[in-house]
Formats: structure tokens, C-alpha cells, sequence
């Protein structure tokens, strides 16, 4: 087997989402083993990559980069210390390439001399075929064929990836994800929407604790928390406290939504933005020492000075410490209304949750529709982004059936449809006759037995468009609600 490199690594060097490989690799066009790529084979499937022209990767990281604004992105360096042990394996790989070389060449020359010997007593018919031999020989050790330079390109680019960052696979989850730049395993697998078993995510509590299968990883932050001789020695590490030196496999939990325990904390809140008079979000920063743990599309209960509220969360929980909850302003609600009249940076909230398993299943590869009535954009936002993180769906199609509130994030969602090839935003506005509406929706989809749908609204709304589409052919068991407020 020759040059293998793995699924996620092929997608960021032909600049494809993952999920137009796995299409590929179903469809027969891209032939895969063990989930790697030959390069002879990637050379093949993608031959109008220009492996020394990186203008449109930029340019779809560029757009990738506004439409997740809000994500903490680390372009730093790995570690010092990562980074010298990559470098090390690379000079070790550029050693031992050289001595193959090196042989290759010996071996030739003893060709050479030998044909020399052949020619000197044999028939002219003989002394002509090894004449032909020799010149055959140095013609192509001369002349590099093209494929030979695309291969030369494409391992140049695959080898700067490799030193900027390194590939995991959890087992048995089969989860794939990429550590860049300075990131830990653990914060590269919650940027990537991987929910791994964690506590404290800063070396005390010993929750993150996993097992290195295969791989090298190095420490690159001290941790209180002791590891005995016996657990190192079976390969433990802490995912919180260590980064990847090269392709590594680890045995860790990836958590469902029952798997989170209830967690208390206070944070700070970082700002209230008010989209308009009916609909504001609360940004919180959650402490250094306890990130809260959750699912795309939880909610969390939320409280200040003796008031609170449940809501649902719309941010991603790939965004570090940063959560954001969308919070309507309704008769009754004394916390909305703190938050659009009172409440101001720096106020500490107490968070309590997760609550609700309104979660994506990881393990369906089916095209999804997204529906969000309202405020119920709130966990579909968190939903999509992780979904986008994941990398796992053949298509998305949001559906935002807005209320008096209005799209009042039509422009992040206008950003997501123009960088992906595989998003598409579809707003409706305000009616009196939703039963119409969704009539409408369904008969776009002839194919309903083939999709997932999430749906976040309130009870009545969920009923109504639960209806529509089970009657439209939609499987029963694919249609995953949250009911705002629970
Ligand atoms: S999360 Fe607590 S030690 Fe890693």
C-alpha cells in the first residue's frame, strides 16, 4: 500500500467538505481503506486540484471564517514542543527517504557496469536490446512524468498539514476530527462538535481521562490531577492536557444527551444584544475553570436577582466558554424583561443545566430540513452549527417561519448558504394561515421518506407542522422536536 492519508486530511487538501467525500466513496469514485486515501488514487478522483495553488482553500476558509465569526478560531502555532516533535518526524521521514535514494541510485550504477559487462561479448542483437535497456532507463529517471510532479505537490501539501496539524480518531465512535494550531485534544474535539466525557477541561478532576491506542501526544499543559504509574503505563492520558504529535487513535466516551450531568455555575455575562423590541440575546461567558457541558439544541435554566427563565441555547458548544441563549420578551417573563431593561455586562447569572434531548443523531447520514418557528431559531441555530462542525449531512434546508419578531438573523444565515455548497435558507414570513404554509413546504419535498427534520417551536406549532409532514410521507421515528421552554 502506498501513501495513505486520512478522510478528514483529503478534505481540507482538496477543499470539499467531508461529507462530498463519503458521497463519493458510496457512489464508487473514491476508494477508500480503512477511511484512508492512496495518493495514486486521490491524484485520480480530484485531477483538477492545482496542488500548488491553495487561492480557493483560502478563499472558502475566508468565507467559512465570517460565517462562524462568533467561534473562537486559534490560527497560533501548535506548542513549541508539538511543533519540534513534528518536525523531528518530518527530518526523520526526509532521512529515510534520501537513504532510499541513495540505495535506488547504488543500484543503478551496478546496473549500469553490469549492462556494460553484458555488451562486451554478445551478439549484436543482444548488445542492441541492452543498448535500448540502458537508454530506456536513464529517459525515465530523467524525465519526471506529470503525475509524478502532481504527486510531488500534493505530498509537499499534505506534509505542511501534517506539520500544522494532526488527525484523531476516537474509538469506538469512529468520530474524526483534525487538533490545529495550539489546541488541546479536548478543545479541538469540542470545536469540531465532538462531545467527549470532560469535567473541568483545566487538569483537576480527571474526568477527561482517555487512552491512547496508537500515536504519539505530548503534555503541553501541567495538570494537578495524578496520573498513576499503572494508568501511563496502559497509555492514559488527559484529554484536557495534552496535544497530538502525530496521527493518533484514542479510546474515549462520546457523551448523549442523557450521559451530561445537571451542572451549577455562575458566569459573566458578557453582553445583552437586542435584535429588535421583541427579541434579544443574552451572551455569557462561562469561567476559565468550569465550561458548562452540553448538546447542541439544550436549554438551560438562567437566573438573576430572584428571577429566571428556561431557555433553549443558540450557540454551538464548539465555541469554548462563550454561550448564547435568544430570550423573547413575553408577558409574564420577568427575566426577558430584566434582560431588555436592566441587565448589563459584568452581571453574574447562575446557569443550570443541560436540560432536554432535542440532540442531532450523529449516526444518520440523511438529508435534514430544519424548521424554526419563532424564537425556535435559537436551538436550530446551535443544531446547524453543529451539524456544520460535523460535517456529516448531505443537505440542509432551513426553514424559518418567523413571527412578529421577524428573520432577525437573516444575514448570519444568507452568510451560511454562501459558504456551503450544501445550505439552503428558506424564510417565511409572518402569516395568519400556517396550515397553508406548511402545505406549502411539504409538497417541495416528494421525497420525504429520505430526510430528518428538527423542528423547534411551541407545542401547538410542532402538532400542526408534525402532522404535515407524517402525512407527507415523512418516517415517524425522523421527526425530533423541542418544545421551547423545556
Ligand atoms: S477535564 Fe478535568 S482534568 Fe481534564
Amino acid at each position: 500500500m502506498g501513501h495513505l492519508i486520512p478522510l478528514s486530511r483529503v478534505a481540507k487538501l482538496v477543499g470539499q467538505p467531508r461529507h462530498a467525500l463519503q458521497e463519493m466513496i458510496r457512489g464508487g469514485t473514491l476508494a477508500t481503506f480503512d477511511g484512508m486515501v492512496e495518493l495514486d488514487e486521490l491524484l485520480r478522483a480530484f485531477p483538477e486540484v492545482k496542488w500548488d495553488d491553495d487561492a480557493e482553500f483560502r478563499r472558502v476558509t475566508e468565507i467559512k471564517d465570517k460565517a462562524f465569526a462568533k467561534r473562537v478560531f486559534e490560527r497560533a502555532l501548535p506548542d513549541k514542543e508539538v511543533l519540534a516533535a513534528r518536525l523531528t518526524e518530518l527530518g526523520d521521514d526526509y532521512a529515510a527517504a534520501k537513504a532510499l535514494l541513495r540505495h535506488y541510485g547504488n543500484v543503478m550504477t551496478w546496473l549500469d557496469e553490469k549492462i556494460d559487462e553484458l555488451e562486451e561479448d554478445k551478439s549484436a542483437e543482444t548488445r542492441h536490446a541492452l543498448h535500448a535497456l540502458r537508454a530506456f532507463l536513464l529517459r525515465n529517471l530523467d524525465e519526471m512524468p506529470p503525475d509524478a510532479v502532481q504527486a510531488q505537490a500534493a505530498i509537499a501539501q499534505e506534509r505542511i498539514r501534517k506539520i500544522m496539524s494532526a488527525h484523531v480518531t476516537i474509538q469506538p465512535s469512529g468520530h474524526e476530527f483534525l487538533v490545529e494550531g495550539n489546541d488541546t485534544l479536548l478543545d479541538a474535539a469540542l470545536r469540531n462538535g465532538v462531545s467527549l466525557d470532560y469535567g473541568c477541561s483545566n487538569g483537576n478532576c480527571g474526568d477527561c481521562r482517555a487512552r491512547l491506542l496508537s500515536g504519539k501526544v505530548k503534555k503541553v499543559h501541567a495538570h494537578d490531577y495524578v496520573l498513576k504509574q499503572a494508568d501511563k503505563d496502559a497509555g492514559v492520558i488527559l484529554l484536557c492536557s495534552y496535544a497530538p504529535v502525530n496521527d493518533v487513535v484514542i479510546e474515549a466516551n462520546v457523551a448523549g444527551a442523557r450521559d451530561i450531568p445537571v451542572q451549577r455555575l455562575a458566569a459573566r455575562v458578557k453582553s445583552v444584544e437586542v435584535f429588535n423590541s421583541r427579541i434579544a440575546a443574552l451572551h455569557i461567558i462561562a469561567p476559565r475553570s468550569q465550561r458548562l457541558r452540553f448538546l447542541a439544541g439544550q436549554s438551560i435554566d438562567v437566573s438573576l436577582d430572584g428571577v429566571h427563565g428556561r431557555y433553549a441555547i443558540a450557540s454551538c458548544p464548539c465555541e469554548d466558554r462563550h454561550i448564547e441563549i435568544q430570550i423573547p420578551r413575553s408577558p409574564g417573563d420577568a427575566f426577558a424583561e430584566s434582560l431588555f431593561t436592566t441587565m448589563k455586562a459584568n452581571d453574574t447569572v447562575n446557569l443550570e443545566g443541560p436540560y432536554g434531548e432535542f440532540v442531532l443523531d450523529e449516526d444518520s447520514p440523511r438529508p435534514v430540513i430544519f424548521l424554526a418557528f419563532g424564537a425556535g431559531f435559537a436551538p436550530i441555530k446551535s443544531l446547524i452549527q453543529h451539524a456544520m462542525s460535523l460535517e456529516l449531512a448531505e443537505s440542509m434546508d432551513l426553514h424559518w417561519l418567523a413571527d412578529e419578531a421577524g428573520h432577525y438573523q437573516d444575514n448570519l444565515c444568507r452568510t451560511w448558504t454562501d459558504a456551503l455548497d450544501n445550505f439552503n435558507y428558506l424564510p417565511h414570513a409572518p402569516t395568519d394561515d400556517p396550515e397553508s404554509l406548511l402545505g406549502s413546504i411539504v409538497v417541495d419535498y416528494p421525497d420525504l421518506h429520505r430526510f430528518d427534520i428538527y423542528a423547534a417551536g411551541t407545542a401547538t406549532q410542532l402538532q400542526r407542522a408534525r402532522a404535515h409532514f407524517v402525512s407527507a410521507g415523512l418516517h415517524k421515528a425522523r421527526w425530533f422536536a423541542g418544545v421551547l421552554g423545556t
